[in-house]
């Protein structure tokens, strides 16, 4: 798919604008050859890159087009966009329904994360009807541009990741809110209990970019020491469950659609 022209719906929102930057910045597409399209008309990309109002506009001039609004504001969107191959990144529309809706057949479906912002996002993605091998390795390229992606083998993992991976930084951003607020509930100053949880998160994060957690978990459990009580707490109170019924719970929502 080379050279030719991705036309991105939405694509001065959050995640619209942050993969299409990191797609200009890596080269992996020229201004030229990309579209924006969204209701305001308001756009801060360089002057090659054409935004446009009319998103049937869009789709008529675009080889592959993202659609990259919420789910609500899909539900008043009219394209055709039969003969189009469209990556949708909303969260909780089937494929069926984006078929149903658009008339295209062949559709990736691609659950980046608020992490494109840093080029860190995971990127799991879906393919329904029959994408050559070639546009395979565009998609996967494409999302590599920012962060790591995968092909999933069904829709429902995308549906279940969702509720997990696509939530980027929340699960981190809860933990770093109850260390901080727990923190200050025993008597720590808030200030120095709000550096004290970033600290834990995002410098623990960053360690983890390079550590195994298990290993890691076993490491500081054989001291037998402060560490390792916090930590039998938690697995005593069953914090996989805890996990696992919150990723659940959101994933119902995907499933079910929205
Ligand atoms: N943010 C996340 O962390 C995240 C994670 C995973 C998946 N997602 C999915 O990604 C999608 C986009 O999320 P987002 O956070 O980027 O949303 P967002 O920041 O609200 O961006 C939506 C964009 O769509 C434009 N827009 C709305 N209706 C439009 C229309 N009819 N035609 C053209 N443009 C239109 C808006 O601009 P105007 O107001 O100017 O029209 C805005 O730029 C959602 O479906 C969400 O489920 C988001």
């Amino acid at each position: 798919m080379e050279n030719r022209t991705l036309g991105i719906i939405g694509g001065t929102g959050w995640l619209g604008r942050a993969i299409a930057e990191a797609l200009l910045d890596n080269g992996f597409i020229k201004p030229g050859h990309l579209l924006i399209s969204n209701r305001s008309g308001i756009s801060t990309f360089e002057p090659g890159v054409k935004l446009l109002s009319d998103n049937q506009q869009l789709v008529d001039l675009s080889d592959i087009v993202v659609l990259s609004i919420r789910p609500e504001q899909f539900r008043k969107l009219q394209i055709n966009a039969r003969g189009k191959r469209v990556i949708s990144l909303m969260a909780g529309v089937p494929a069926a329904a984006i078929s149903a809706a658009t008339g295209a057949d062949e559709i990736v479906r691609a659950m980046p994360n608020a992490a494109v912002e840093i080029r860190q996002s995971y990127t799991p993605w879906y393919c329904v009807g029959n994408l050559f091998e070639r546009d395979r390795n565009w998609v996967q390229r494409l999302f590599e541009c920012v962060g790591s992606a995968d092909e999933v083998p069904d829709e429902d993992c995308i549906d279940y990741l969702s509720a997990m991976s696509g939530t980027g930084p929340a699960f981190p951003a809860m933990l770093q809110m109850a260390l901080t607020n727990q923190a200050v509930a025993a008597g720590i100053p808030p200030a120095i209990a709000q550096r004290a949880a970033q600290g834990v998160v995002v410098g623990g994060g960053q360690m983890l970019a390079r550590r195994d957690p298990r290993q890691m978990i076993e490491s500081l459990m054989a001291y037998r020491g402060v560490t390792a009580a916090a930590l039998q707490s938690m697995a005593d109170q069953d914090i996989e469950s805890i996990v696992g019924r919150a990723v659940k719970a959101g994933a119902e929502v995907a499933r079910r659609g929205m």
